[in-house]
């Protein structure tokens, strides 16, 4: 049996949260340390563009994730950690499987669609006003980031599963044509990780504007966490965990023991701003070591400069040869 092969990416949009540490950061460290996976994380600095952000917000985003996941313990020896961007290889196998993807596939995105419709709903004339072809063929690009490196496993969010999908179609139909060149992935996506609500309950989100920043000060942590949307019930009244945003956030960070202490709180009727107060200790905590390094790092972005062309240095040596592989598939290739 061949090994897997772990490949995900992280658009480099906004400022790293909470729930993106819970439902990506720390499982992906994890997993960095462990010496019998092959594990690739990179910034998909390609993918923001398709999202409209300013030219400062890129880079500001790329340093601020980089140095999260370089501060809270990635193993950069182990896993290879690089950015989309260094990797030429990329935009080039980009371009090879846009000339194997049928028009009619990336009809079928979500993310399109929502645009579509969002486009329709707010009365336009024109269905696709404001959309970019990187938004479009966006799945293209994530399908060259997977087949690049033969991942075969991708864990990614729910939201993501069917760009995952579109990939294996995309690599199986070039298979078709030109043989068994590219590596069939499949998304991973792990039931037990907590997708967060934020702020306002609703999913946490940049977009939403509802996100806590993981590395936030202790006073502006505090801060965030007492504005957390609760119900009304009074101090002494026993609360439900079921829903509970606070609930939920703690037990995303505590023991087994800490969780089932809550537990009982709850049904004592532990005061909201008591468990508030009790979130906050908890998160700060456990963030609490990590956010001096992460500070050290955000002042000298040359040490995280060197860390991704480093990265860089390991993903090219695989994506290089593989591609001319892929060319020589396709007949791009040398005359003699
Ligand atoms: N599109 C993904 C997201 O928004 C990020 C991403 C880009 C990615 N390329 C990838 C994830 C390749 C997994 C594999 O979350």
């Amino acid at each position: 049996m061949t090994q897997d092969i772990y490949l995900t990416g992280i658009t480099t949009t906004g400022t790293p949260h909470i729930g993106n540490y819970v439902g990506a950061i720390r499982p992906g460290i994890e997993a960095s340390k462990d010496p019998t996976k092959k594990n690739y994380y990179f910034l998909a600095d390609y993918h923001a563009l398709a999202k409209n952000e300013d030219p400062d917000k890129i880079s500001q985003s790329t340093l601020e994730i980089s140095a999260a996941w370089l501060a809270l313990g990635l193993d950069t020896q182990n896993a290879i950690f690089y950015r989309q961007s260094d990797i030429s290889e990329i935009p080039q196998l980009n371009w090879i499987l846009a000339s194997m993807t049928a028009k009619g596939l990336m009809n079928r995105a979500h993310s399109y669609k929502a645009a579509v419709a969002t486009n329709a709903q707010g009365g336009n004339k024109d269905p696709d006003k404001g959309i970019t072809m990187a938004l479009y063929s966006y799945p293209i690009l994530m399908a060259a980031d997977i087949l690049m490196f033969k991942a075969t496993k991708v864990p990614v969010g729910r939201d993501q599963k069917q760009h995952v999908e579109m990939a294996r179609d995309i690599a199986q139909r070039f298979n078709h044509h030109f043989g068994d060149v590219l590596v069939l992935p499949d998304p991973l996506i792990d039931a037990d990780t907590a997708v967060l609500a934020g702020l306002d309950g609703r999913k946490m989100s940049k977009s939403y504007n509802n996100a806590i920043p993981l590395f936030a000060d202790a006073t502006r942590l505090r801060k965030l966490i007492m504005k957390i949307k609760t119900n009304s019930l009074e101090p002494g009244v026993p609360k439900e965990t079921d829903g509970s945003t606070l609930y939920d956030m703690y037990k995303a960070f505590a023991t087994t023991q800490e969780t089932m202490d809550i537990e009982a709180r709850y049904a004592d009727g532990i005061a909201w701003g008591e468990m508030k107060q009790l979130l906050f200790e908890l998160i700060n905590d456990h963030i609490h070591p990590a956010r001096e390094e992460y500070e050290r790092l955000m002042g000298n972005p040359a040490i995280v400069e060197a860390e991704l062309l480093q990265g860089a240095e390991r993903a090219r040596e695989v994506a290089a040869p593989y591609l001319a592989e892929i060319r020589d598939a396709i007949g791009v290739r040398k005359l003699g």
